[in-house]
């Protein structure tokens, strides 16, 4: 499968899925990486691994609508299979997001429906929570609202922080990224009447 990433920042999760790719354990090939932010270091791991990037930046658009239509043009010159946004902090409009249907994943790093939006680690500690942790989900016009495709939890300790906290769901992140990747290039996973089913199974 052809896979896009989209990232806004350090790319750790684009460095596990490209990492995953070339070990033949994800049955696909990252064949594009886009950033929303000039000179981030994703754009770096995609040079290095010989991936051709492309940097939009949103300043340099009127609308959210008009920088929308541009990154999609830039994407279906790739002919997707998957499209994954892996730290991209950017939010899609409903007609990019219908665009890729079925076939675009995020990792949010909470447990949702828990905590969509910014700011998870703190809000985790600051509810009291036992457990936080990442989630993938097939994505829709409804922000870190979409079906949820598998998550990855941890303990929360009294003495973490929202730094110590952002180490441990990394960790998760980087589980359970490149496991539902994996599922989707294998034509496991489907986004089928607004629901995740894995192996012909509503999960
Ligand atoms: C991660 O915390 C991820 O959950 C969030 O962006 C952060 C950095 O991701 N969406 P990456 O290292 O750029 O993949």
């Amino acid at each position: 499968s052809r896979i896009v990433v989209l990232v806004s920042g350090s790319g750790s999760n684009l460095q596990v899925i490209i990492d995953k790719c070339e070990q033949g354990l994800i049955n696909g090939e990252v064949v594009a990486v886009i950033s929303n932010v000039e000179k981030v270091y994703a754009l770096e791991r995609a040079y290095k691994h010989n991936i051709p990037s492309h940097t939009l930046t949103h300043t340099a658009f009127e609308t959210r609508e008009a920088f929308d239509h541009e990154l999609q043009k830039i994407i279906e010159k790739y002919s997707p299979d998957l499209i994954t946004l892996a730290g991209f902090m950017r939010i899609l409009t409903p007609n990019f997001v219908a665009a890729f249907a079925g076939k675009m994943l995020n990792l949010h790093p909470s447990l949702l429906p828990k905590y969509p939006g910014l700011n998870t680690h703190k809000r985790a500690l600051e509810n009291a929570d036992d457990v936080h942790g990442a989630s993938i989900h097939f994505v829709t016009s409804e922000l870190d609202g979409g079906p949820v495709v598998l998550q990855s939890a941890i303990s929360i300790m009294h003495n973490d922080t929202p730094e110590t906290l952002a180490k441990k769901v990394s960790k998760c992140e980087w589980l359970i990224y490149p496991m539902a990747i994996k599922w989707f290039c294998e034509g496991r996973l489907r986004l089928h009447q607004e629901r995740v089913w894995l192996d012909n199974k509503k999960i």
